[in-house]
């Protein structure tokens, strides 16, 4: 298939595992991980100072043992820099105030609470496709749908005004662009890259407790005892972790149904069991980085303390030790995957994910009487922690 592929930055290139060195491989990591699997479910990568994770059963073992395998911290120490602002963030945090903030948030996360938010998913959807659609029978999947349709879900959500979504939107790349540290022993982010998303958090968790709305943010404020500095980082996470994953979750669920033929057939399905099996399928988190608490023994390996380890969900998805021909697209597998991951640190988001994917593909497809996917200027995402894909035009028929 000849897609359009991006060169990789020699410098990220090195901080990839050696079979994920190239654009072809990254887009389909599934043959790579196999074959790790099958050597051996926990190895040392000497060239990136890790140890890498392939199994089922040890990928979700490790998640799950969050005193020994903790996440890596985002910062080292607590300076006075704006990086550090976002060190309170549940995303960077272990132990007794992780699981402090994560017991005050889970109460605005339940499917009760986000039933209020179906309308606005609905009508969010309903005028991108508008937008994306006007005067033009072809669009980028990527940048005119899936991005800017769960960026706006999550922004209102949270509390972020219209605008300056385009603004968070740019901080969100920053940041992800110069972390490689979910693949590899390295922290690439500095102080400069976040000093303007610090400070703008600030300000608004300041701003809605002089003045509340209806929104997340002001609920934290008035109605928990979480601490400004609680509250801003972390609703900078939910934009973070809930963006770029509903995005990939979007795209790679049309990418998937396009290659089974079954984008005229998905009505045969349920669609929110369909989406079980795109998230096991090609999750968009593939690994997720910890640090070894204590010399921990994980199977047959012994980890020495302070070891980076790389948790490869990606890998643990298609073991055929859980799933029966785990390679196969099976719409009505359901499948218990980890792309939502397990423990102390799983994610917080998916009730939001689970409601919202399936509303706005629904909308998207109540809509067409076609779509094709133009693959020669397809272009798969550069990266081994996450699948997905930076631009898919498409052409479309509306009925
Ligand atoms: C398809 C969409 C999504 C996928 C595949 C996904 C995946 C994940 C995974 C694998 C983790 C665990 C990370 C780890 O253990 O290191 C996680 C955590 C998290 N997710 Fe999601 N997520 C999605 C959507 C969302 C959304 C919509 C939000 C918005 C609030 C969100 C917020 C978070 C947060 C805050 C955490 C950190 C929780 C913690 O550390 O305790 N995610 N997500």
């Amino acid at each position: 298939m000849g897609f359009n592929f991006k060169t990789i930055d020699t410098e990220i290139a090195n901080s990839l595992p050696k079979g994920l060195r190239s654009n072809e491989a990254l887009h389909d990591p599934f043959e790579w991980y196999h074959n790790k699997r099958n050597t051996a479910p926990v190895q040392y990568d000497p060239s990136r100072g890790v140890y890498d994770v392939f199994s089922y059963e040890l990928v979700k073992k490790s998640l799950q043992d969050g005193e020994n395998l903790v996440r890596p911290e985002l910062t080292q120490e607590e300076i006075d820099d704006p990086l550090s602002y976002f060190d309170a963030g549940m995303v960077w945090s272990n132990g007794s105030d992780h699981k402090q903030v994560k017991g005050e948030m889970f109460q605005y996360f339940t499917p009760r609470i986000l039933n209020g938010i179906e309308e606005s998913i609905l009508s969010i959807t309903k005028a991108q496709l508008d937008t994306a659609m006007s005067d033009t029978n072809e669009f980028d999947f990527v940048e005119d749908f899936a991005v800017p349709i769960p960026l706006r879900v999550i922004m209102d959500f949270i509390g972020i005004p219209q605008a300056d979504h385009e603004r968070l939107l740019q901080w969100l790349e920053t940041f992800r662009s110069v972390m490689t540290s979910e693949d590899s022993d390295e922290m690439s982010l500095t102080e400069g890259h976040m000093t303007g998303a610090a400070q703008y958090f600030e300000n608004i968790v300041a701003e809605r407790r002089a003045n509340p709305q209806n929104d997340l943010i002001s609920q934290l404020v008035t109605e928990t005892t979480l601490t400004p500095k609680q509250i801003g980082s972390n609703c900078f996470d939910f934009a973070l972790a809930g963006q770029g994953t509903m995005s990939e979750l979007l795209t790679n669920a049309l990418y998937i149904l396009d290659q089974q033929s079954s984008i005229s057939e998905f009505e045969d399905h349920d669609l929110s069991v369909l989406l079980e099996e795109v998230l096991r399928y090609r999750s968009p988190l593939q690994a997720r980085a910890r640090r070894a608490a204590s010399q921990i023994k994980l199977g047959k390996s012994t980890i020495p303390v302070d070891s980076t380890v790389i948790l490869w969900i990606g890998a643990a998805n298609r073991d055929p030790d859980q799933f029966t021909d785990p390679d196969s697209f099976n719409p009505h597998r359901d499948p218990n995957h980890l792309a939502f991951g397990s423990g102390s640190h799983n994610c917080i988001g998916a009730p939001i994910a689970r409601l919202e994917a399936p509303i706005i593909l629904q909308t998207l497809f109540d809509r067409l009487a076609r779509l094709d996917i133009d693959y020669e200027r397809v272009v798969p995402k550069p990266k081994a922690s996450k699948l997905g894909f930076d631009r898919m035009p498409v052409q479309i028929v509306e009925k």
